[in-house]
């Protein structure tokens, strides 16, 4: 496939330029696996002199050698890979001595390297602290979160992540980018697929959109395809044990929503659960759902990376048939919750925007937005603006409503949402597949081909 054009990650551009202005500095970029890492720092070396090296868990050994291969190739330092250099700081600070123009060294992946040998953070500790400030370079390592931010830079009396001048943490892609990598698709297949993989570049680099969603989802899923054990190693890469995480997972992608169900759902001790709990938050694969209003005693969990949810409902329970090869017939009950799964993504998709874009656009400055859960009543998303006593709510239907259906739920969302906040002036706004009649008075109406595809990808 070819190369999709860069695409988003502008403040994120902006904040390395902003870097490579200073001249000078530690600059630590992470993220989960497959959210863009590589290609951003890549981009922005694009045209300057630098040094790219993507670390391996290989021997320190080697890695310094490899390391060396690099500033010989890119820099034509000639011969610069024949010494042999006992660590990491000395190599670094002889490459400088030989260079000394402005430089930037990326070293990708360095919770690799880390992994075979600690020893390494205390060598970058010593080159960010001892030799760095002599010379006109910048540093920047990448790596995965919990290795970034908890394990090796940040971790064990070694905060070389404090000591960054930039910290860059990637997060997905915008919505409104999918265009661009599936072309093919029209803006409710686009809705499918995000609710089925979120905005994370590779699995829509990877996605075959000469078919249908549903199709290129499992295929994608099924043996040998891309996705087949993405789960597991999206787990991998950031903890050594992944059991219990992935535990915690499927009680969670279950309806399992609160710690003690999770635990007894798990076998799991309560303690265990709330610490694997955190790490997965940190990651940002699990949350707890924001509510509206808010409470400190009912948190409820939910699922935060689509890629998770969506396996954890669709291919989970379906792996004896997919591991079969390719289904011919697709099952009736797979089918169903493949629309419960878009449905749920519908409505991430409509809260997004509605925060986003809507709320501006109809003059609501935001004091809380969340689901709104009160007795019993419940709302997909409400955005409370107390200082004006406004209020916009959301109500998401992945399927086509006619106008009285309309007009009953625009009514019903009034009713609930006067409920909770008595006086307030409410807009209401349906997120809705399809509808004759958009031109209500009742609610704002928005289907898929309203949302700003393409328009805010920057
Ligand atoms: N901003 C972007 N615009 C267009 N394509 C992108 C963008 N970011 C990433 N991609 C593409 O998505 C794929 C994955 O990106 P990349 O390899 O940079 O991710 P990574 O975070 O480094 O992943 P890994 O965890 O595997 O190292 C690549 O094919 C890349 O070209
Ligand atoms: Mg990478």
């Amino acid at each position: 496939m070819d190369p999709v054009r860069f695409v988003d990650r502008q403040t994120e551009l902006g904040l390395l330029e902003d870097l490579w202005s200073k001249g000078r500095g530690l600059g630590v970029v992470y993220g989960r696996r497959r959210i863009g890492k590589t290609r951003l720092l890549l981009q922005w070396i694009n045209g300057k002199p630098s040094v790219y090296y993507q670390a391996g868990l290989y021997s320190h050994e080697l890695n310094l050698q490899e390391l060396a291969k690099a500033f010989e190739e890119y820099l034509s330092l000639e011969g610069f890979s024949k010494v042999k250099f006992s660590s990491l700081d000395v190599l670094l600070e002889h490459a400088l001595r030989m260079w000394s123009d402005k430089l930037i060294v990326v070293i990708d992946e360095v919770t690799y390297w880390a992994r075979s040998y600690p020893g390494i953070v205390s060598e970058l500790q010593k080159f960010v602290d001892h030799i760095l400030p002599k010379h006109q370079a910048i540093l920047v390592l990448t790596g995965s979160i919990i290795g970034v931010v908890i394990r090796d830079l940040a971790g064990g009396g070694s905060p070389l992540f404090g000591r960054a001048s930039l910290r860059v943490r990637l997060g997905e892609l915008s919505p409104w980018c999918l265009p661009y990598f599936l072309p093919r698709y029209n803006s409710s297949e686009l809705v499918e697929t995000y609710s089925l993989v979120g905005g994370i570049p590779y699995y829509l680099v990877e996605w075959p959109d000469s078919l249908e969603p549903l199709k290129a989802y499992l295929r994608m899923f099924a043996p040998g395809g891309l996705l087949e054990d993405e789960p597991l190693m999206t787990l991998r890469e950031e903890v050594r044990n992944p059991s219990p995480y992935l535990s915690i997972i499927k009680a969670v992608a279950e309806g399992r929503r609160s710690l003690g169900e999770v635990s007894s759902y798990t076998g799991l001790p309560l303690g265990h659960v709330s610490r694997y709990l955190s790490s997965l938050i940190q990651l940002g694969l699990v949350d707890y759902e924001p509510l509206v209003p808010r409470r400190r005693k009912r948190r409820l969990l939910m699922i935060n990376d689509r890629l998770l949810k969506s396996c954890y409902s669709i291919v989970e329970p379906y792996r004896h048939i997919l591991s079969s090869g390719e289904p011919g017939e697709i099952p009736r009950s797979l089918e169903a919750k493949y629309k419960n799964v878009i449905a749920d993504g519908w409505e991430r998709l409509a809260s997004y925007h509605s925060l986003a874009s809507l709320a501006k656009q109809v003059g609501i400055t935001v004091s809380e937005a969340g689901r709104l859960l009160f007795k019993g009543d419940e709302v997909d998303y409400v955005i409370v603006d107390h200082d004006n006593r406004r209020i916009l709510a959301v109500e998401a239907k992945w399927r086509s409503l006619t106008s009285r259906e309309l007009r009953n739920i625009a009514r019903e969302v009034k009713a609930k949402v006067h409920k909770v906040f008595p006086g307030y002036d409410v807009t209401v706004a349906i997120y809705t597949r399809a509808a004759h009649n958009t031109e209500h008075q009742d609610a704002i109406i928005v289907k898929p081909e309203d949302l700003p595809w393409k328009k805010d990808c920057p």
